[in-house]
């Protein structure tokens, strides 16, 4: 049998470059070796204020624009085309305790100073990501480093559950009901900065547009970006090690390390020591673009049949259903629910 992956984006706008090469890029070749789901998670995406016919058009936008990427129809779904997730997300409201969820560096993050203002759901956000991965039983979660500490937390739930709920369970099986689930966080790549600072990851939610790639970017617009991202007066250096104190020079090194093909941080600062960041900068303006310009090719002639997109979308529902459905109604009776 072959191991089950699951992995999850905000449908919050159009996917970025730290999404793509912390995430969708793993997803894409995974779904080759694995029984892999994908999901827009809407329910997460209404934890901060949202409008709905925005949350609409983000949806099919997003959708096209994973689907671009490569990944297979059948796969992709819409978090609340399925039940499961909000079933299995409210019974682990009730196994997670306050304590845990009080050490959630991203709940502090986006909440600031203004903690009294922003929803429970923001709160709890982090169990009902547990949700979305145990309802498949998913190991193997394909994701960033900014996720690392949620699935830390989905771990300690399942073996909550487990040890509370799932006695009987283990003793008729031999196994325990959820499994241990792991994080896979890409070596490279695996935290994007922000193109304005390199000290603050590149985010759909930064005020600034000029700091983060969209996949859909023109190619104008990415040399511009490019140009404009900042970086310091010193020349490309010879080694890693002298890159310690300079984020910006690092991400944009990086940056061009991961798009280049067998490429190495050592290699690009072979090609680049020495030089100042105009050519380099151009130079990685044109391989973002060569990477790029596919994908928002595509994703606009996807766009172009919404009714497809939709089809699609259900049809990677009704595969997910078929998975998730007996799943979650074994952990509700083992709950004592579902009478
Ligand atoms: P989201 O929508 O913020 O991001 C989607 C994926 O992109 C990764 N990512 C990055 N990787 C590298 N550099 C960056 N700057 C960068 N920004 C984002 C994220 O790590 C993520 O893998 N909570 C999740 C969505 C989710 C989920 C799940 C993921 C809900 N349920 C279950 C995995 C399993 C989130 O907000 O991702």
């Amino acid at each position: 049998m072959k191991e089950r992956v699951f992995s999850g984006i905000q449908p919050t706008g159009t996917p970025h470059l730290g999404n793509y090469l912390g995430a969708i890029a793993q997803w894409e070749k995974l779904q080759k070796t694995h029984d892999c789901h994908f999901c827009l998670v809407d329910l997460h995406a209404i934890t901060m204020p949202w409008e709905a016919e925005t949350l609409r058009e983000n949806i099919l936008q997003s959708a096209a624009c994973l689907l671009a990427c490569g990944i297979e129809p059948g796969k992709l779904y819409v978090q609340s085309s399925l039940h499961a997730h909000a079933r299995l997300g409210w019974l682990f409201n009730c196994v997670v305790r306050l304590g845990w969820l009080n050490r959630m560096t991203q709940f502090k993050d986006k909440a600031g100073k203004n903690r009294e203002k922003h929803s429970a759901g923001l709160y709890t956000y982090p169990s009902l990501m547990a949700a979305d991965i145990l309802t498949f039983k998913a190991t193997r979660i394909p994701v960033g480093d900014d996720q690392r500490q949620h699935i830390e937390l989905a771990n300690d739930i399942a073996q909550k559950f487990n040890h509370d709920l799932g006695k009987e369970y283990k003793e008729k099986t031999g196994r325990d009901f959820f499994p241990t689930i792991e994080a896979l966080i890409p070596a490279q790549a695996a935290r994007v900065m922000s193109l304005r600072d390199g000290t603050k990851k590149m985010s759909k939610s930064d005020p600034s547009d000029q700091s983060r790639i969209l996949l859909t970017d023109s190619a104008d617009l990415i040399a511009t970006k490019i140009k404009k991202a900042k970086t310091d007066p010193h020349p490309i250096p010879e080694t890693v090690a002298e890159l310690t104190e300079r984020p910006e020079a690092k991400n944009l090194l990086s940056l061009y390390t991961v798009l280049d093909k067998d490429g190495s941080l050592e290699k690009t600062l072979n090609a680049f020591s020495g030089k100042g960041f105009g050519d380099f900068k151009s130079a990685l303006a044109d391989l973002m673009v060569e990477k790029l310009a596919p994908i928002s090719n595509k994703t606009n002639e996807l766009l172009s049949d919404k009714e497809e997109l939709r089809k699609t979308l259900k049809l990677g529902a009704e595969e997910a259903r078929k998975v998730a459905e007996p799943i979650v109604s074994e952990a509700e009776a083992l709950a004592g629910l579902g009478f």
